[in-house]
């Protein structure tokens, strides 16, 4: 892979990267179409990366593949599909890369290690694919940010270049772990883009001096249509550094919520980012 963006590079072509785990979806073709639109090659890496999965976390089951995606990427007109083994990523590494601070919060706290395994493979894929511009999904709120403060601080020459979530007709954000979901689960799953825009709309009526009652009130209307989905977390954030926004009413800017929630033994995440003025 190296030598073929080496090769890029030196023609002063635009390379693109839209890093994957695979089991493609309409989320990853609205990545490759935005790549395809501003860059001249478009790579889709395929890894599922087991350094960023937990030991009780569901590495071995994650939905895989490859034909499907291949024909994804075939008919979305990628370039190449880089689809490394895992001892090629990962020869006898001694190597990890670790953001401080922005990892301990939301799913930090839930998923310890998962944000070192996601800075490492990324750096890892953007030394392979050497790409100038790199395509993520605005549902990985967290991760976005962890990734832009990698590349900054580490100097890497790339530009991160976040894109909307897409979404089922019900509003549930696409994933490759929807595929978990029975039918029903999929309907009840709905409820949580349903809670991320009332609690966008209780920020902007600014009635609330911090996100505590927010919270509850959320967790209430959570209880009433859906007792049995479970909130791991709901955070009212800045979205740079994630940091809780305790005076709210005075607060201006980016205003990320994000939650969690099990749906049956699945995990989903999923968030809004606006502007409170
Ligand atoms: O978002 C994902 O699919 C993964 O975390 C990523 C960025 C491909 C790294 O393995």
């Amino acid at each position: 892979m190296q030598d073929i963006s080496d090769y890029y590079r030196c023609t002063g072509k635009k390379t693109a990267l839209v890093p994957t785990m695979g089991f493609l979806h309409k989320g990853h073709v609205s990545l490759i179409k935005k790549a395809k639109e501003n860059n001249d090659i478009t790579v889709v890496s395929i890894f599922v990366n087991p350094m960023q999965f937990g030991v009780n976390e569901d590495f071995d089951k994650y939905p895989r593949d490859f034909k499907k995606d291949y024909d994804i990427c075939k008919e979305a007109g990628v370039d190449y599909i880089f689809n490394p083994e895992i001892y090629e990523m990962y020869n006898k590494s001694l190597t990890e890369v670790t953001v401080k601070e922005i990892t301990g919060r939301l799913e930090g706290k839930f998923r310890p290690g998962h944000f070192t395994g996601v800075a490492t493979v990324v750096l890892k894929l953007i030394n392979a694919v050497k790409p100038h511009n790199i395509y993520l999904g605005q549902k990985d709120a967290q991760q976005n940010a962890v990734l832009k403060k990698m590349v900054s601080d580490l100097n890497a020459d790339v530009i991160i270049n976040i894109c909307e979530t897409v979404r089922e007709e019900n509003g549930l954000a696409m994933s490759s772990r929807n595929s978990y979901l029975t039918p029903e689960q999929k309907s009840n799953a709905s409820i949580l883009y349903f809670l991320l825009n009332e609690g966008r709309k209780r920020v902007l009526e600014n009635n609330f001096e911090d996100t505590e009652a927010i919270k509850v009130e959320i967790s209430v209307l959570l209880k009433q249509k859906h007792p049995d989905i479970e909130l791991q977390y709901y955070e009212i954030t800045d979205n740079d550094r994630l940091d809780n926004i305790s005076d709210l009413k005075n607060y201006k800017g980016e205003v990320l919520i994000s939650l969690a929630a099990k749906v049956g033994s699945t995990r989903l995440i999923d968030n809004i980012v606006f502007i409170k003025q």
